[in-house]
């Protein structure tokens, strides 16, 4: 018996030194921790379960059947975030690169199956050389086990993927498929193909970093969410944001204690929209003074910055946010801030998570890049999310609403649940020049005439009274008064029930 204690004990320090000292030593250097030490960081302390530490990998090619490291590149497991329960795995960059053989897929899947029967969030901390190059197709056998999982998941259970080092090939579609994506700057970076492969196939010189790191992916493609400094603190800033989360579908999202009164005034809010209509102000101070304790997690915040999403909570409960941005692009809709509102808006009516929709919208985006690009599929992916989600949707109209973006942004007839308006908003088919002239095309020689014209349908439209008189805004209320009347709303609809007709699935615009 002691011997096999001995024995135990010893197979464990083997594990637990992963690739050993040098190689340790090698990713510290790189300011990385290492698979485990991460762990450490981002679970409740003490919490981690540890599940399959002796698997090692079956290949006996080019040499392999010398070399086994016990885990085999992945640490799985399971423990708790601020007591709730949640799946990690954590790769192990110091053994064999944190490559991804036959044997460390089956152990992310072992997690993932068990994330799913027991209901609770898979974590994915991703350090990886991509499919073990020794294994062939066994690896890539691997790799699909996983992505089958995760679209199996996929709106049952949250998923989150924290990028911390080289993630490369087609083991980006594992992250990709998940809910949420973060990275960790400088070290981290995700791409199809290699800056080597770029160069040889478009002859296009390129790092890296500048190909797939974290500010390409949170700036230009918008394949990231956010972007961190360091590991700690992505770590740290990940276990925030699953409090935020429910567990699973079925669940409602958890209720944190906070002292903030639901019905706090907030008088500044009062002069927080310019008089002159086409001055731009931040529609981020709104959220943040709506929300309990100012606190706001913001999602991609450096990417279609023409709208705001991410999570807020009032009175201790988690809503999704999204709001126009008045300050870029007057806050129009085009193809990116569309995708990007669309996804969030599915992912929280996915997770039963009410969503506060703030609007300022001028329109959507005029212009051939628009329209080549494909603004009608695009835009039409947010009006198709809007429509079928049956979560509690609250909106405000700060300022204007005009169009088909109007309609969009969970406007009644999308089932709205409660749609308030500030006194200051402007709710028509479009601006009043634009109207004035196409209606009055034939004055357009008569300056005067048009600017009379335009006066006229300012004072006719340029208000919330039109909307209001149809009953499609439910109240004209207070810019100090709307979190009270947001709070209210949200507890009004708090066990709405909303179902939509049964279909396999429906065709969202892709
Ligand atoms: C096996 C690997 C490996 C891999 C790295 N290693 N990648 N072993 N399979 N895919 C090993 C190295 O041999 C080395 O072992 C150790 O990990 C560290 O690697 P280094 O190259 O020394 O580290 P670094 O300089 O930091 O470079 C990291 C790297 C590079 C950029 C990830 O290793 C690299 O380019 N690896 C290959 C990437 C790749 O092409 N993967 C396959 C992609 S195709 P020692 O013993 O020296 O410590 C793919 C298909 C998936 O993933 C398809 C899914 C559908």
């Amino acid at each position: 018996m002691h011997e096999i204690i001995e024995q135990l004990e010893e197979k464990r320090r083997r594990a637990r030194e992963g690739g050993g000292p040098a190689r340790i030593e090698a990713q510290h250097a790189k300011g990385k921790l290492t698979a485990r030490e991460r762990i450490e960081v981002f679970l409740d302390p003490g919490s981690f379960e540890e599940w399959d530490m002796f698997v090692e990998h079956r290949c006996t090619d080019f040499g392999m059947d010398r070399e086994h490291y016990p885990g085999d590149g992945v640490v799985t497991g399971c423990g708790t975030v601020n007591g709730r329960l949640v799946f990690v795995f954590s790769q192990d960059f110091t053994v064999f690169g944190g490559s991804l053989s036959e044997s460390h897929a089956e152990k992310i899947c072992k997690i993932m199956d068990h994330a799913m029967r027991v209901g609770a969030p898979v974590v994915g901390l991703n350090d990886s050389g991509g499919a073990r190059i020794q294994e062939g197709v066994a690896s890539l056998a691997g790799y699909a086990e996983v992505f089958q999982r995760n679209v199996l998941a996929s709106g049952v259970i949250p998923q989150v993927s924290l990028i911390m080092g080289p993630c490369a090939g087609g083991a980006v579609y594992s992250p990709a498929m998940t809910d949420f994506i973060f990275m960790v700057k400088d070290t981290s970076y995700m791409f199809v193909t290699g800056p080597n492969v770029v160069k040889t196939v478009t002859h296009e010189e390129v790092t890296a970093e500048e190909l797939g790191g974290a500010l390409t992916h949170t700036t230009r493609s918008g394949v990231a969410d956010l972007a961190f400094e360091n590991d700690v603190e992505a770590l740290l800033r990940l276990r925030e944001f699953i409090d935020y989360l429910p567990a699973n579908n079925r669940e409602k999202p958890p209720v944190w204690p906070t002292d903030d009164d639901p019905e706090r005034i907030e008088f500044s809010l009062d002069t927080l929209v310019p008089d002159d209509p086409n001055k731009p102000y931040d529609i981020k101070e709104l959220i943040v003074k709506i929300a309990d304790e100012h606190e706001f997690f913001e999602l991609q915040p450096d990417y279609a910055a023409n709208i705001v999403i991410g999570f807020i909570r009032l009175n201790g409960s988690t809503v999704g946010v999204v709001a126009n941005q008045p300050m870029v692009l007057a806050g129009c809709l085009d193809i990116d801030s569309s995708r990007k509102a669309a996804r969030f808006v599915r992912f929280c009516d996915a997770f039963n998570i009410p969503i506060l929709t703030l609007v300022d919208v001028p329109g959507f985006m005029p212009g051939t890049a628009q329209e080549y690009g494909g603004i009608i599929k695009h835009g039409a992916k947010l009006l198709y999310a809007y429509a079928e989600a049956t979560v509690p949707k609250v909106t405000v109209i700060t300022r204007k609403a005009y169009g088909g973006a109007y309609d969009v942004m969970s406007s009644k007839h999308l089932r709205g649940d409660v749609n308030f308006a500030w006194p200051s908003a402007e709710i028509a088919v479009m601006g009043p020049k634009g109207a004035v002239e196409i209606i009055f095309r034939k004055d357009l020689g008569d300056p005067e005439r048009i600017e009379q014209r335009t006066r006229e349908y300012r004072e006719k439209f340029a208000n919330p009274f039109v909307a209001a008189r149809r009953g499609f805004i439910d109240d004209i209320i207070m810019p100090h008064e709307t979190r009270a009347r947001v709070c209210r709303s949200f507890a009004m609809l708090r066990d709405k029930k909303l179902e939509n007709p049964w279909r396999k699935h429906g065709n969202i615009p892709l």
